[in-house]
């Protein structure tokens, strides 16, 4: 059901990174982790000294601590780091879904801070794409309704040969008329990455997207998230605690307590688990687990 890897629709805009020949994902993966991005490299979404103080005097929490990060386009990027360090606040202000306490965070060159509400919404809506860690599928409109709702609202009208080939990359044709309900978790949050690539955006955000999910069903959206960015010439930026999830980005980028600690290129699950243990000698811990790394002032 899913097409030969290294081929793609004729709407790719993949460029030269989808040609990939008989080499495929695995090939090309190699070649754009060996690739360093060059100083210079377009960033679809950036942010500047951002800092995110949350509450005030004894409640006070610097979710985020003077933060300089760029998410360059065309890249899959990983943001990892112990409960409690600051990952979903970082994502939130990038895409704009929050505001930073200061600091300026930026899609492609726009100060997303200049714009007022309206602009916002706007840039949201046509520029950024969101992956949540439960799914939010509408459960009263099939899985077609829910792939081109944010087209609808827009009031755009779908890109149908756009829409056809992420249908095919999902590989969910079959299902295209049954709801949410109807389901596996796997199948649901496939959905929620193609309703995020839909309008075409510039960036997709995804907070733990496979959170939820078994390893089979994780590794089929991982996969999906991946060809997002290698074939569809996407970026894609995804919060993870799981460093198998990792090894599927071109970077990590490793927060603790609200600051940006390392990047690590070419990442592996055994170089990401080795970076996470040295953060405080414990295994990564996942939220509600009751293990919480050493951040100051975490939710524990
Ligand atoms: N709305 C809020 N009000 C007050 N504090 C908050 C709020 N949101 C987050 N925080 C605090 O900011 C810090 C960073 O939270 P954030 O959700 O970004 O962490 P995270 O790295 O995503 O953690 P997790 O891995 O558990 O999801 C935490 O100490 C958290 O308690
Ligand atoms: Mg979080």
């Amino acid at each position: 059901m899913s097409r030969p890897t290294g081929s793609h629709g004729s709407t790719s805009p993949a460029g030269s990174m989808g040609s990939t020949g008989t080499a495929g994902l695995a090939g090309a993966r190699e070649a754009a982790a060996e690739a360093a991005v060059p100083p210079g490299s377009p960033m679809a979404a950036r942010v500047v000294d951002a800092a995110k103080v949350y509450g005030t005097g004894d409640a006070e929490v610097r979710a985020l601590d003077g933060v300089t990060a760029g998410f360059p386009a065309g890249r899959f990027t990983a943001i990892m780091g112990p409960s409690g360090s600051g990952k979903s606040t970082l994502m939130h202000c990038a895409a704009g879904l929050d505001t930073l306490t200061s600091g300026t965070a930026y899609i492609g060159g726009t100060a997303l801070g200049e714009l007022n509400d309206r602009q916002l919404t706007l840039l949201r809506r046509e520029r950024i794409g969101f992956v949540f860690q439960s799914f939010n599928l509408v459960p009263t409109l099939t899985v077609a309704e829910n792939i081109t709702l944010p087209i609808d609202l827009a009031g755009r009208r779908p890109d149908t040969a756009w829409v056809d080939a992420l249908i095919d990359v999902v590989g969910l044709g079959e299902r295209l008329l049954h709801r949410p309900s109807e389901l596996s978790g796997g199948q649901q949050q496939r959905v929620a990455v193609a309703r995020a690539l839909a309008g075409r955006p510039d960036v997709v955000f995804a907070d733990e997207p496979t959170g939820n999910l078994d390893s089979r069903s994780g590794g089929e959206v991982l996969d999906l998230l991946g060809r997002a960015v290698r074939e569809m010439g996407r970026t894609v930026v995804m919060v993870t605690h799981d460093p198998g999830a990792a090894a599927h980005a071109d970077e990590v980028v490793f927060l603790a307590d609200g600051r940006l600690v390392d990047r690590m290129a070419a990442p592996t699950a055994e170089r990401v688990l080795d970076r996470m243990k040295a953060f405080d000698g414990r295994q990564p811990s996942r939220p509600g687990d009751g293990r919480h790394g050493s951040a100051g002032g975490s939710a524990s």
